[in-house]
């Protein structure tokens, strides 16, 4: 069986071509056309923007994806047995893009469409290129979903089963680096910039704090942390008066603070919850530090954990096909059962 899956939520248009056989999912291509140098002297994403290059971009990322597939156009119909796409959460402009283009094929081809959850597509990401041997015993399995728009601790009893047990009440964390990184005069996105200036940067000169670390919800809120690195700068004279090696304290100090408290938030439920796996995703699962102290973190509790590999951390459409190849799967959705119409985009899409 092959999937061609789409993803277009925010600012990456993306197109994967996976192959799953009886005891892998192959991913045979995975294009991703980023629009970010656009965004960037913007200072954030913009929805219609996004939407418009989704538009603008998304025939030729969808030739290229079965070209390095080694499909050509013709072979579209014999070859795709199932069509996935990104239906939420998201920026609805930028969704609509890839949906209309997805049910366009759909409809073309007679092909059946299924719709994702972005999230649920992250959490997939963790599956991507493993022998399915190895999925035994996983669940239950508790999720850190942590990316631009969210910061979420899931519990999943199994493929498709989920309960959100922990969110952020404010800012997500990767929007945290975002705004941390403007702070500091850096570019967009904020993220890797920091974790790189970090990697020289003392920790432990400034000290800011890890909001919630001690409350007993597993929920999360970083506006708190942003403000106190605002007051921070101001008192060392504003951002223009900052020396390299102060930037580089603040981003690590400002790095551990926001790291931590996923860890340690993560830990807890996982011993609540007793689950037998833990699993990382989204944008900021990039994060060398929090890759490292996760990991550790789960070694001393003796519970299988899963990152995905640094090309599936960011937005993706192969970590879509994975997700929504079990999601049909669940649904029983077969070949030939051409089914597009109920597809609908939902900017706001959460967990059932
Ligand atoms: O999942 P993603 O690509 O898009 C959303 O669905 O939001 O996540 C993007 C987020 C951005 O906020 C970016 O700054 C952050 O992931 N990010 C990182 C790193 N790489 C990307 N945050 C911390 N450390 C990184 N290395
Ligand atoms: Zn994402």
């Amino acid at each position: 069986m092959r999937i061609l899956a789409i993803e277009t939520s925010c600012d990456e248009t993306a197109v994967a071509v996976l192959e799953a056989s009886k005891n892998k999912i192959k991913v045979l291509s995975n294009i991703v056309s980023s629009q970010v140098k656009l965004h960037a002297k913007f200072g954030g994403v913009v929805p219609n923007l996004a939407a418009r290059e989704h538009v603008k971009n998304i025939e030729h990322v969808f030739t290229r994806a079965l070209k390095e597939a080694g499909l050509l156009k013709s072979d579209f119909n014999s070859e795709i047995d199932l069509i996935a796409v990104t239906r939420g959460p998201g920026l609805g402009p930028a969704l609509l893009a890839g949906i209309s283009f997805a049910k366009v094929l759909a409809w073309k081809y007679s092909k059946p469409l299924i719709g994702v959850n972005h999230l649920e597509g992250h959490i997939y990401s963790n599956f991507l290129n493993i022998e399915h041997g190895t999925w035994n015993k996983i669940f239950p399995a508790l999720n850190l979903i942590v990316s631009g728009g969210h910061t979420e601790l899931v519990l999943m009893e199994d493929h498709g089963k989920y309960k959100i047990i922990g969110e952020t009440v404010d800012d997500a964390v990767g929007e945290a680096f975002d705004k941390v990184a403007r702070l500091l005069g850096l570019g967009y996105p904020g993220g890797p910039l920091i974790s790189k200036l970090a990697e020289k940067g003392d920790s432990g000169i400034y000290l800011l704090p890890s909001p919630m670390i001690k409350s007993k919800d597993y929920n999360f809120s970083y506006s708190g942390l942003k403000t106190a690195v605002l007051y921070l700068i101001r008192d060392l004279g504003g951002k223009e008066k900052l020396t390299m090696k102060q930037k580089k304290d603040i981003a690590a100090s400002f790095q551990k603070a926001a790291t931590d408290v996923l860890i340690r938030k993560t830990i807890k439920a996982a011993q609540e919850f007793k689950v037998k796996s833990i699993m990382l995703s989204g944008g900021v699962s990039a994060n060398s530090l929090l890759r490292l102290n996760l990991n550790r973190a789960t070694d001393e509790l003796g519970i299988k954990y899963s990152q995905p590999e640094l090309k599936y951390t960011g937005d993706n459409a192969a970590m879509i096909g994975m997700a929504g190849y079990f999601s049909a799967k669940g649904r029983s959705v077969s070949v030939g059962n051409y089914d597009w119409e109920p597809v609908e985009m939902d900017a706001n899409l959460g967990f059932k």
